[in-house]
């Protein structure tokens, strides 16, 4: 059966420090968490026979980091980067709350729809990922996708049909592999393997 995977990025020096967005690369845990990926995908392949999965990465030096020591192909999505947080980007969610607290509401009341300025919605996400989701279904490969989280609860949500109002709220840790495996009936079975 072919499996869809999901990781965020390993933690990179920018959630270390609790900023948003930004390009900055993995600290030393997440560091630790790009070789121990690798050790638990391989654990997840069957054995028996040789298997190429196709490993697809957004732009941003997280995700390229993370999937560094992976033994596949890569390939990399600009349409897999982190959602814009535009004006916001590189701030603590507190100093967004201080220095912009109408936006911080307005994000709070309806995080589906709003538009950071001079950034991105979920639905603007939601919308931009839909081509990696048309070409996820056509690929006949495995495939592991390394991403960001608000840009993988989109994906997700796709293939667990997530209601869009959900979406931005959805549990995505990170340091967690989400394998995704196609039932009979059409429907994804989902299982979460923490990795630490
Ligand atoms: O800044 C990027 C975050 O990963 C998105 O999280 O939409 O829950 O604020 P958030």
């Amino acid at each position: 059966v072919r499996k869809i995977w999901l990781s965020r990025h390993g933690e990179s020096e920018y959630n270390q420090k609790g900023l948003i967005g930004g390009n900055s690369s993995l600290s030393n845990r997440g560091e630790l968490y790009s070789r121990a990926l690798r050790e638990a995908l391989i654990a997840r392949l069957p054995q028996e026979e040789p298997v190429s999965v196709a490993v697809w990465t957004s732009t941003l030096k997280r995700t390229i980091e993370t999937a560094r020591f992976l033994p596949f192909p890569k390939l990399r999505w600009k349409a897999l980067d982190e959602i814009d947080a535009g004006i916001c980007d590189g701030m603590t969610y507190e100093q967004i709350a201080e220095q912009y607290p109408q936006e911080f509401e307005m994000r709070k009341k309806d995080k589906l729809r709003y538009r950071y300025p001079s950034g991105e919605s979920y639905m603007d996400v939601i919308q931009r990922v839909e081509p990696v989701i048309i070409e996820l279904e056509r690929e006949r490969e495995c495939v592991l996708v390394v991403a960001h989280q608000a840009v993988l609860r989109a994906v997700y949500a796709y293939f667990m049909n997530v209601p869009p109002e959900d979406i931005p709220r959805l549990s995505m840790p990170l340091h967690t592999l989400i394998e995704l495996t196609p039932m009979p009936d059409g429907t994804m079975s989902v299982q979460r393997f923490p990795v630490d």
